[in-house]
Formats: structure tokens, sequence, C-alpha cells
């Protein structure tokens, strides 16, 4: 049978990569004392408020069709946090309910970019951004954040990529897998940008909760991006929810309706009872202490990844300034990340990612997660050291 071109566009997914962490899994179904630095899904339980409320919404029948752009105090409730953690005062009528920030991302892509447009993002990447760009029929362009600058953006590689065609620009803050958080100045020459070339601009800011430095703005909240950012983000790192797959897009109104119309004929809502335990996620006090709590945890741990990793000879480390991840430039081993990775995990049972996935500007480097509890880490940072010592 004949198939849709889109099933070509959609086919990248950084397929390589993945395969270290499959194999990784393999194992440790197999019960082997693998150590799995290749999730990106936090350790924590999801805040016991937020189950609390799911299974009393199940038990008063909250079962039936959902309000498709997510219920009035849900998304006034997203509003309030999007002000406290990006600075923008949002309205619900400018929110849509999604599941997850990938829906919300590929939601909004597919609202604002067109076949024969030009979106550029900012590369290493999110290894689906290929793919939902490829949906939309736009042509990807990637512009460079390179190692040397500490995967910060040179304004003049994004100035000097923008061409006729040129329909927006997707950012991620702070990034996965680099950990890099855009500074004040780097995200004002983005808006810069954006403005005098009338540009969308798709924010990806699922690691807001997560940064571990004072110099950060979210682009939107900046004068005159309101009206040309969509913003996404969920509770999925922020709360440890990845699994309830709730998330949203905040973007001017008319975009908001676009994307409920989207929302309508693809999706049809997230179900009441995930309703009800985003609500609890975001309200509840407790809940609201685990956001902060998972935070410094996962500071603590970079904190100590760093110190341990940054001993050893012949790795190079990127101290993240947010997210959950940690990159190390293992190029001065002689080995591909891809080798590394590889002999890594079948040596020492340390499963890693290797950056070539993310972009071009992470080849020689492997992505660790911070997703792990501390001992766990300080074992794997161990074992990476006894197989670095061990290279000739
Ligand atoms: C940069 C980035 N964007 C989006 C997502 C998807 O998040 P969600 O679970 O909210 O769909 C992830 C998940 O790892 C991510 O790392």
């Amino acid at each position: 049978m004949k198939y849709s071109p889109l099933v070509e566009r959609i086919g990248g997914d950084g397929s390589n990569a993945w395969e270290i962490h499959y194999r990784g899994m393999r194992r440790v179904r197999a019960g082997e004392d693998v150590i799995m630095l290749s999730i990106g899904d936090p350790d924590f339980d999801t805040p016991a408020p937020v189950v609390a409320a799911a299974k009393q919404a199940l038990d008063r029948g909250r079962t039936h069709y959902p309000e498709i752009v997510g219920e009035l105090p849900l998304r006034q409730a997203i509003a309030d946090y999007h002000l406290k953690t990006n600075g923008q005062d949002a309205q619900p009528d400018q929110i849509v309910v999604l599941a997850g920030a990938q829906c919300a991302l590929f939601a909004a892509a597919m609202c604002v970019l067109a076949p024969g447009d030009e979106v550029i993002a900012l590369e290493p990447m999110y290894v689906t951004y290929e793919a939902v760009v490829g949906a939309t029929g736009a042509d990807l362009k990637m512009v460079p954040l390179r190692a040397e600058r500490g995967f910060h953006l040179d304004p003049a590689d994004l100035e000097a990529a923008i061409g006729p065609r040129t329909r927006a620009i997707m950012i991620s803050s702070p990034n996965n897998p680099t950990g890099a958080v855009m500074t004040r100045a780097e995200t004002e020459a983005i808006a810069a940008i954006a403005r005098a070339h009338d540009l969308w601009v798709l924010s990806d800011e699922v690691y807001a909760s997560l940064v571990f430095t004072d110099d950060r703005v979210s682009i939107a909240s900046l004068p005159g991006m309101a009206e040309r950012t969509a913003t996404v983000s969920s509770l999925s790192k922020s709360h440890a929810m990845t699994g309830w797959r709730v998330g949203w897009v905040v973007g001017p109104v008319e975009l908001a309706r676009h994307v409920a119309k989207l929302a309508l004929c693809m999706l049809y809502g997230s179900p009441p009872f995930v309703q009800d335990a985003a609500l609890a996620a975001l309200t509840d006090p407790v809940a609201i202490a685990e956001v902060a709590r998972l935070h410094d945890t996962i500071r603590a741990r970079r904190d100590l990844v760093f110190a341990r990793l940054n001993q050893v000879p012949r790795l190079a480390l990127h101290r993240p300034e947010g997210s959950m991840f940690m990159l190390l430039d293992v190029r001065q081993t002689g080995l591909s990340a891809f080798a590394f990775a590889d002999r890594l995990l079948a040596e020492e049972a340390v499963a890693v990612l290797p950056g070539d996935a993310f972009g071009p500007n992470a080849e020689g480097h492997v992505r660790i997660s911070l997703g792990l509890d501390a001992s766990l880490l300080e074992t794997a940072c161990a074992r990476m050291a006894a197989f670095v010592g061990r290279l000739p």
C-alpha cells in the first residue's frame, strides 16, 4: 500500500543513539546491574496529592468527554504558573492544554509553519524537533550552538541564517542535551532578530523549573514578543509526571484558537481526571513544595557528578546551567561518542546517549541524565573513571 510522503518526513528519531539505551534496558530486564544514565525521566514519584486528586476524580466519575482546550480553573492555574515561572502575564484564552510539551510543540508548529517555509532550530537540539518540523512540511535549517561557547548562541550565526523563507525560530532553554540556559542578552538578541524579520518563536521551556542560574528570561516576556511567541511546557519534568501527558501551549489568543481546532480534530482534550490531577499539581502546597525539592535535588546531583567527573583526565565537562542533563566531551579519549557509549555499556554496565543524535555540534559528546539518585550516580562516575583510566 502507498503511504503519504509524511511518513518519510517524520522518520528521523536519532535511532542510532537509542540503540544503546534499548540494549541497556534489555540487560536491566534480564536482571543485570546496569546504570541507566540515558533516560530523561526523573526518578521521583508524582507528588501524592496529585495521585490522590486523580483517584478521587475517577471515583467521582470524571471519566467522560473533556473540555477540549482544558477546563478554565486548570488554564487559570497554568496562567498563574506561567507568570511565576516565565514572567508573562497570559490569560486563560491564550492557553490550550495538550498531551505533554511534545504534543503542544507539534500543535503550535502545525499552526504556524507550512510547506515552503523555513524554520531555524538551534542545535544541539532535542531529537524530536526534526520530525515535528518534517510533519509541517517546512524545511529545517540548523544554527550551531558551539561547544567552545558553552553551547551558547552567537547571534551573528542566527542573523546569517535568516532568509526570505524563514518563518520561525525554534529555541529550547534550558537545553536538552546541553544543559545550557540562554542568558538574558542571548534571549534579547533572538527577540530582536525575530521582531526585525517578523518571525514566530517556538520556545520549548519544558525544563523551566530546573534553572540553576539567575541569568534567564523567558522570551515571551520581552517587549513585542508575546504576539509572536508560542511557549510550550508541561508537568513532565517539574512534577515528575512524564506519564500523565499534561502540557500546554501559551501564545496569542488567535494561535490558541487555531491550536484548539487542531486539538479538536486530533486529540479531543485531556481526560477530566488527568485535568483534576494537573490542577492539584499546580495548586496543592505539598505538590508545589515537591517542585522545589526536585529542583534542589537535581542541582545537588549536578554538583556531585561535576565534581567527580571533572577529576577524570580526558573527560571535558560542560557544567549544566539547567535541565537534568550533562554533556561530556569524550574527544580526548580518541573514541567516537558512539564507541565510547558502546564500550562503556559493554565493559562497565553504564548506559549513556551518544550526542550525535542531537546535532553535529554534540558530536564527540555523550549525554548523561541526572535522573538517578546520588549513590547510583557516584557508582556510575566511578565506573566511568575506571573505563577511561583503562583506555590506552
Ligand atoms: C527539550 C524537550 N522538549 C520536550 C520534551 C517532551 O516533554 P513532554 O513529556 O512534556 O511531552 C522533552 C522530553 O524529554 C524534552 O527534553
